[in-house]
């Protein structure tokens, strides 16, 4: 008989319980009435005188050793479900291995920081509540310019949400002196009707190079490079004419994305060339705000739509995609 009880207990000692199923199972086993620890005492009643001294001890021992634990874990499940952990395993593993993932508009701002920092850009930024100064005035925005118009700004008092982040070029030029070598990313606001291409607000990224000498050739060949590196090898592009009172001359250029797909003939109306930026030569007059000598600098400024490239680079058909925070979505990501 005690070669069967050493091991009992040992069997005893090294039983899991993490949940009242498993204590019940545990009880039943050792400790109910037919279990093996009664059955050991039957036992132990019809042995001889001279082996019951031998055994009532380790006997004893297995005994009050499977009621010490039944007790101490009935009082851990107890006090456990009162801070509310009734039915959750503790015991379990944990899973440590799910990681977050950065936005896609996330993804895409860090990509082209990098590509316009490997050219020397820096980084900058600035308010979105901005005054009428810094988002229209020294941009060379008459009194009167429709883009001031209640329909495009949201207006608080005084102040206005940035129409767009040109407003930090200002705010960069009043502060310091040329060169100025910078991109700004950063939200924007628009009173527009949301729809799948348009949204109430977005985000662009500014870039703005001032310095003796600029010219329009410097601006073309820094957006080559970065729709070369950013879609990739051979990208077409064509630039067109354009107008903002704050750039002269003023150009918009485009990415061809061609129309083999219903996808890509809705998004470029069926030109088959898709608007990507704004851009020019910072006018003399935003200079001039700015305290800056229009005859002896000169530069370029551009400011591309981070949601459409986005959009197109992920295949995503909805600018509202972007903020409904569905995990479905956002798991795409995980590891870019
Ligand atoms: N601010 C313009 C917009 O919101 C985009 C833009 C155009 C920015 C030309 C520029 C620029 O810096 O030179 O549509």
């Amino acid at each position: 008989m005690i070669e069967r009880i050493e091991p009992l207990l040992k069997e005893v000692e090294s039983v899991l319980i993490s949940n009242s199923d498993e204590l019940e199972i545990f009880r039943l086993k050792y400790l109910s009435k037919k279990g093996i620890v009664s059955q050991l005492f039957e036992e132990f009643k019809n042995l001889p005188a001279d082996q019951k001294r031998d055994i009532g001890k380790p006997l004893n021992v297995l005994k009050s050793t499977a009621e010490g634990i039944f007790n101490s874990k009935k009082e851990e499940l107890e006090s456990n479900s009162h801070s509310g952990l009734q039915g959750i395993d503790t015991s379990l593993p944990v899973y440590l291995n799910q990681p977050g993932s950065f936005h896609p508009l996330k993804i895409v701002e860090n990509r082209l920081i990098e590509i316009f920092y490997s050219l020397g850009f820096d980084l900058s930024d600035g308010p979105e509540i901005e005054d009428d100064w810094h988002n229209f005035g020294a941009l060379n925005f008459s009194e009167d310019h429709p883009a001031r118009d209640m329909q495009d700004t949201f207006f608080i008092g005084e102040h206005v949400l940035r129409t767009h982040t040109s407003s930090v070029q200002i705010r960069e030029m009043e502060k310091n002196s040329p060169p100025f070598r910078l991109i700004m990313p950063g939200r924007v606001y628009r009173n527009e009707a949301v729809s799948s291409r348009s949204n109430c607000f977005f985000h662009q990224i500014e870039g703005l190079y001032v310095d003796e000498g600029v010219t329009f050739a410097d601006l073309k060949q820094t957006l080559y490079y970065f729709v070369q590196q950013f879609f990739g090898q051979g990208t077409e592009v064509r630039f067109r004419s354009s107008y903002f009172p704050f750039t002269e001359p003023s150009a918009e250029m485009d990415i061809w994305v061609g129309t083999d797909t219903e996808e890509n003939q809705r998004l470029t109306k069926g030109t088959g060339w898709l608007e990507v930026l704004g851009c020019g030569m910072v006018h003399p007059n935003v200079l001039k705000s700015c305290n800056i000598d229009p005859n002896k600098f000169t530069g370029y400024a551009f400011g591309i739509g981070m949601d459409r490239i986005t959009m197109l680079k992920y295949g995503i058909n909805d600018i509202r995609d972007f903020f409904h925070n569905d995990l479905r979505l956002l798991k795409q990501f995980q590891g870019e």
